[in-house]
Parts: structure tokens; sequence; C-alpha cells
């Protein structure tokens, strides 16, 4: 197993043309898992208000669930680079605001980085947490927490204005000195385009084979949330199925009185047993 991955070791896979792997975790379970599994990157996306706390959107999940989350993420981590997700409100009302939000994530969860989404209009915000030294994933294209603005959950960039806004977003970005930046729903030339425009690694997720790296919701790969599917989700195992089969064979066993058998079962001395019964 690598030591713990440092930016560094991002910018180097990416140099060498090897894809970067990410996926979201939210508790301390599955982040031992993801970790032991290889995985240079955890998420600990705000998807978790969908496939965690059963919210229909994003948009409230709040800096003190993703920073207890991230705490039991953080405990399990050994080696893979952890990126926390800022919530919605937590990071656009002002630049104030967004350095103490960066700063409480990182100061309370240890996150090694912090992501936001948005592309030139988050320039300034990206650039005044990175001075503080805090190390920031920029996120673009498709943004749920502008799913309102979208006008749903849509594929970003297709006619020439839009894709050229995301070209600038990208490089706005950059030059702001986000180490990394998440290209969502984009078109798979598009991504490409991007990628090979900037020099930071681009981790894509629905957005083709063209990026540095790729990222996926844990919940949607174990297909745990079926709720919704995007199109670019490759579902690796049935663990909803696996589950379901598990709870159902352990309702059997209670009610058939299988379980629980003699070895589930403590032992009491005979004569601690008999004295009792003497005694009622
Ligand atoms: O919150 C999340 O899981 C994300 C990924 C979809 C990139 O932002």
């Amino acid at each position: 197993m690598p030591d713990k991955i440092t930016l560094h070791d991002l910018n180097a896979l990416r140099e060498q043309g090897q894809p970067i792997t990410m996926i979201t975790a939210y508790d301390y379970p599955s982040a031992l898992l993801v970790d032991a599994a290889g995985i240079e990157m955890i998420l600990v996306g705000d998807s978790l208000g969908m496939v965690v706390h059963g919210f229909t959107t994003t948009l409230p999940v709040t800096l003190d669930m993703m920073i207890l989350h991230s705490q039991a993420v953080m405990r399990a981590v050994e080696h893979a680079y952890v990126v926390g997700d800022m919530p919605f409100g937590t990071y656009q009302i002002s630049i104030e605001e967004a350095k103490r939000s960066a700063v409480r994530f990182v100061a309370e969860a240890g996150v090694d980085a912090v992501k936001l989404e948005g592309g030139e209009t988050m320039a300034e915000t990206v650039r005044a947490i990175v001075s503080m030294g805090v190390a920031v994933q920029g996120h673009i294209g498709l943004t749920p927490q502008s799913v309102g603005a979208f006008g749903g959950m849509k594929v970003q960039g297709k006619d020439i204005d839009r894709a050229r806004q995301l070209v600038r977003d990208a490089i706005a970005l950059e030059e702001s000195g986000a180490f990394s930046m998440v290209l969502e729903a984009v078109p798979a030339r598009l991504a490409d385009l991007i990628t090979r425009t900037v020099s930071i690694p681009t981790i894509g997720i629905g957005a083709g084979a063209g990026c540095s790296g790729q990222v996926l919701v844990m919940h949607d790969v174990l297909n745990l949330f079926d709720r919704f599917t995007p199109k670019f989700v490759k579902k690796y195992a049935n663990v909803s199925a696996v589950m379901t089969d598990a709870f159902a064979q352990y309702r059997d066993d209670v009610r058939g009185g299988q379980f629980p058998a003699a070895e589930h079962t403590f032992s009491i001395h005979d004569d601690v047993m008999e004295t009792l019964e003497v005694g009622r």
C-alpha cells in the first residue's frame, strides 16, 4: 500500500497519463473499504444529503453534517486524499464566510482539501481559500447545488456559448489556484479539450474517458440508491439485493426459532440458577 497520497502524487499520475480514481464515502466502515481498495481520492460529497439522509436535493445539507461525516471518514483513512464538499450556502454569500467555512472544515474534520461548485464566478473565492493554505478542488459543468437554475440534471456545455464558458471556467479555476476540478455531465470531447487545456487534474463524472480521473457516488456503484440513476453510472455490485436478502433471512430465522442458536447464547453456572430458583 502506498503512503498517504499527496497533491504531488495526484499530479504525477496526471503527468504519466495514469487515471486517478475517486469515489464518495460518508462513514467509517465504507471509508475503510475504499482506502483498502487503493482508490486514490475520497470525496465526502454533499450527495450524502440524498443517498444517506433521503433529501430530494443536496441543498438542505449543512456544514455541521458535512463535518460529522468527514470526521468519521478521516478516522478510517490512511492512504486516500480526502476532499470535503462545501455545502450550499456556506461559500456563496461572501468570501469571508467561504474562508470561515473552509477553516472549520479543515480544522474540525481534518480533510485534506475542500471542493466547491462554480467556475469564473467563484475564482476570487477559490483564490482567497487557497491563500489561507487550504487546497481547493473546483466543480463545473452540472453543479447540483444550482439544479434550480439549470432546470434539472442536464448535460452541460452542448452549445458553443456554454462550451466556451466551461473552458473559461476551467482556466479561471486553474489560475485561481485550484489543485483539480470535477467535470460533471460534460460531453466527452469538451471534457477532453478542457483536460488538455489546463495543467491540473480533471476528475470526470459523466465526462468521458479523456479526463485525468473519474469519480462516482458510492451508493450508485453499489446499487444502494435507486431513486435516480444517471446515464453515466456503472453499477459494480447489487448490494441492495444482498442486504435485503440478509434482512429477510434474519427475519425468517427469528420467526422460525433458528436464531439465536446455542453458539450465540451466553451460559450461566447450574448452581447459580438452582440457588436463584430455590430462593424465589
Ligand atoms: O457530492 C458529490 O458526490 C459530488 C460528486 C457527484 C462529484 O459532488
